[in-house]
């Protein structure tokens, strides 16, 4: 097994109070069943923002709750790197708000996008970072208010995403503790099966682009499926390859949440059985580069992993961008 450099040193996780569950469409006009959506995806309910919730807001409080199980104070944080699809403004990144709300004077911030990938795409800069000796104390938040980027109008994707955020302290590893591999890859000839086609400097917001929504979160459903189980399938080969580990070493599989029947085909074709595997898309449907760290959390809480357990992070997203990292927490 490869020596960590670093390592998840705590964990937090921030979600709205507020609960939509698959009943609720009717009163928005959106033709569709608990049924249909449940037998598809998996998901019952989610979490969406209410005034005053951003993806700062959400991100700041899952990351005080990190750095407080850290025993990090803001002063502490050499950087701040905010993996997001949905920042709240187009510049300057979103990592500075939360940064100002931090208070966390000393540090550098930054956001990343790689759609469902953030988080782990956030723990290979971060372990590179320390690994470099550029930080000692990286805060990495994962933050997203899908809500607000999704097209309330359109059946086949406004029930999939939800809000929330998750964030994680990472330090030089102690005690064996830390990341043991990451993997990433991205494919952009595939990008326009999932995308917001409008809205960027290619094509300004306009009264047309308002108009046509085509601002809002765009999906090839059953592409973004057929690629999302392969790439989830190959990524966690790669990353127990690189660890040097096989499936039995694994004590829980966390997959990106976005689809019961990804997360089932991606343990069936790694091999890991689903009493393994870490499900609770049901609660908050699909919350993009949240959902490893809000279930990474919500597992640690549950005591089903504690110190010294090794973990099998898988994801895939818009890009499309596919990663996976292995970590003994
Ligand atoms: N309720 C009821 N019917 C719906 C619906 C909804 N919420 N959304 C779509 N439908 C209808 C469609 O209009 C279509 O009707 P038609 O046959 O009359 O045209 C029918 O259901 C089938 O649509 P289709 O898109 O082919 O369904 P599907 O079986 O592929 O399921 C998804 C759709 C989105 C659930 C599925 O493709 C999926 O999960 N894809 C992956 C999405 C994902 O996880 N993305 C994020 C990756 S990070």
């Amino acid at each position: 097994m490869k020596r960590p450099s670093a390592q998840i040193s705590a964990v937090g996780r921030s979600v709205p109070a507020r609960v939509m569950t698959n009943y609720d469409f009717a009163a928005i006009g959106i033709e569709t069943t608990h049924e249909w959506i449940m037998e598809r995806t998996g998901i019952s309910e989610r979490h969406i923002a209410g005034p005053g919730e951003t993806t700062c807001s959400l991100g700041a409080d899952a990351a005080r709750i990190a750095m407080k199980r850290a025993g990090v104070q803001p002063g502490e944080l050499d950087v701040i790197i905010l993996s997001t699809a949905s920042p709240d403004r187009l510049l300057p990144a979103t990592a500075v708000d939360i940064q100002a709300v931090l208070g966390a004077t000393r540090a550098s911030a930054f956001d990343i996008s790689a759609a469902c990938c953030g988080f782990i795409y956030g723990l290979t800069i971060a372990e590179g970072m320390i690994n470099s000796g550029a930080a000692e104390t990286v805060l990495l938040v994962s933050s997203e208010k899908m809500s607000a980027i999704c097209d309330w109008t359109d059946r086949a994707t406004c029930v999939l995403f939800g809000d929330g955020a998750g964030a994680a302290v990472i330090r030089r590893s102690q005690k064996g503790r830390g990341i043991l591999s990451t993997f990433m890859r991205s494919d952009g000839t595939l990008a326009d099966l999932l995308y917001r086609p409008a809205g960027g400097a290619t094509t300004p917001m306009s009264p047309a682009v308002l108009e046509a929504r085509t601002h809002l979160v765009h999906m090839a459903g059953r592409e973004v499926f057929k690629h999302a189980v392969r790439s989830m399938a190959e990524s966690a080969g790669r990353a127990l390859d690189l660890a040097r580990l096989n499936v039995g070493d694994i004590d829980l599989l966390i997959p990106h949440q976005a689809n019961l029947r990804i997360i089932e085909a991606t343990a069936k074709h790694t091999g890991i059985p689903m009493d393994k595997v870490y499900v609770n898309v049901e609660r908050y449907g699909n919350t993009s580069s949240a959902s490893i760290p809000i279930a990474l959390d919500e597992a640690m809480q549950r005591g089903l992993v504690g110190e010294g357990s090794i973990v099998l992070m898988v994801a895939f997203g818009a890009g499309f961008t596919w990663a996976s990292s292995v970590v003994r927490l």
